[in-house]
């Protein structure tokens, strides 16, 4: 057996399994979970025409294997979402590929770029640097890869950023690659360029690879859309991207969790290793998927249609939540990322027992770090089900935190 797979953590899913195994929830109440950051609105009718056609196709559908660097029309597709979203021009057969679903692709780019074996001179093991609280793959990724994760915590007092300045120069020196989210998960917090700039000086110093995940791009509250790696890169004249790759999907933007679509884009010379990578990893899209997929790229009007859904369902429910718990409006993003009164596992416990209502404890989406877990005393609610809905779970959430 590979032995790093000793290093990997239960999922914070299963770890919930655990912290509710004992409990019966309140049978007076319906369940309603806000746990989970699954998409759930409804699929468009658009890209689901578009897959059925592509399954009759006597041409192509099933029959085919797919090439692991998609069809043209899927690569041209992305392209020019990346025009019309960030004004940018990318090289579709060099700087862009296609994966299924950005997660199993942030997991697999780390087995690309990594060397495990790369030791300092004082025989210390590759890092991987990862913000902190974070999406659980960047972790696993790291250590599948033969490296160690290095966590970087975000800090409260400046909408959740990462404390980048607090990484000694020695860790950086080590490390090879670093994970961004932004927006993030579960802060919900959108990068500025600033810190942009100075990661890519960093990584410039030290050589290291950043793979930017921005799964949650499209789902936002402010006015300006958030800046994707690749466009602070072409801002500060990095035109080549280099050393930065961008993973983006179609899971929360599209409603289409299921169909495990997405993209990466960026720096050729990665493209071209991690296109290498795929073939043998067997990584490439269904032409069905792949169908699909376009239908989606070239629509705008369904995408600005579920982000005004979320928007109007966090306008609803943010202000409710607000009265009893430290929570605010993230920049963008579809979870509620608040502080609670003591400890995060009791919170989630105890509303579940009372009120029949599933959110994750913070500290199960961090680590401790340096002595300090920066998700303990917070809870992610993932504001996924309809409005009614969560909006019912948060007048319980009220209820719960009164009595308690
Ligand atoms: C931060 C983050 N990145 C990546 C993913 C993976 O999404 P997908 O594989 O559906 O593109 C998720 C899914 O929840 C996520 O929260």
């Amino acid at each position: 057996m590979n032995p790093n797979l000793h290093s990997l953590q239960a999922y914070p899913f299963e770890r919930l399994r655990q912290l509710f195994a004992t409990v019966t929830p309140n049978p007076a109440y319906t369940p309603i979970s806000l746990g989970i950051g699954e998409p759930r609105h409804a699929t468009p009718d658009l890209v689901k025409q578009a897959y059925c056609n592509a399954i009759m196709d006597p041409q192509g559908g099933l029959s085919v294997y797919p090439a692991t660097s998609g069809v043209v029309g899927l690569r041209q597709s992305i392209g020019r979402w990346l025009q019309r979203r960030y004004g940018l021009e990318l090289d579709v057969d060099k700087q862009i590929l296609p994966v299924n679903g950005s997660r199993e692709a942030l997991f697999a780019f780390a087995q690309t770029v990594v060397n495990g074996e790369a030791k300092g001179a004082g025989e210390e093991p590759a890092l991987v640097v990862c913000p902190n609280p974070f999406y659980q793959i960047y972790e696993g990724a790291a250590y599948l890869s033969g490296a160690q994760p290095y966590f970087v915590p975000s800090d409260p007092a400046r909408n959740f950023a990462q404390d980048w300045d607090s990484v000694p120069e020695a860790v950086w020196a080590r490390t090879q690659l670093l994970f961004v989210c932004s927006p993030g998960n579960p802060t919900g917090a959108v990068m500025p360029l600033s810190e942009w700039k100075k990661l890519f000086d960093l990584s410039d110093r030290h050589g290291f690879v950043i793979a930017s995940d921005e799964c949650y791009s499209e789902i936002y509250f402010r006015d300006e859309p958030p800046l994707s790696g690749l466009e602070a890169a072409a801002r500060l004249g990095r035109t080549d991207f280099k050393n930065l790759l961008a993973f983006t999907s179609l899971s929360k933007r599209s409603n289409v969790p299921g169909m495990r679509s997405g993209f990466c884009a960026g720096d050729a010379a990665l493209v071209k290793q991690f296109l290498l990578y795929r073939t043998y990893h067997g990584s490439a899209m269904s032409t069905v998927v792949q169908a699909a997929s376009i239908a989606a790229w070239d629509d705008e009007a369904h995408v600005r249609d579920n982000r005004e859904q979320y928007r109007s369902k966090f306008a609803k429910v943010t202000p409710l939540l607000a009265g009893v718990l430290d929570v605010a409006l993230p920049d963008a993003g579809f979870y509620l990322w608040a502080k609670v009164q003591g400890s995060d596992t009791d919170f989630a416990r105890d509303l579940y027992a009372l009120y029949n209502v599933t959110v994750l404890p913070g500290s199960f989406l961090a680590r401790e770090a340096r002595g300090h877990n920066p998700g303990a005393n917070r809870i992610r609610m993932a504001l996924v089900a309809e409005t009614a809905e969560c909006v019912e779970a948060a007048q319980r959430i009220v209820q719960f935190v009164k009595s308690r």
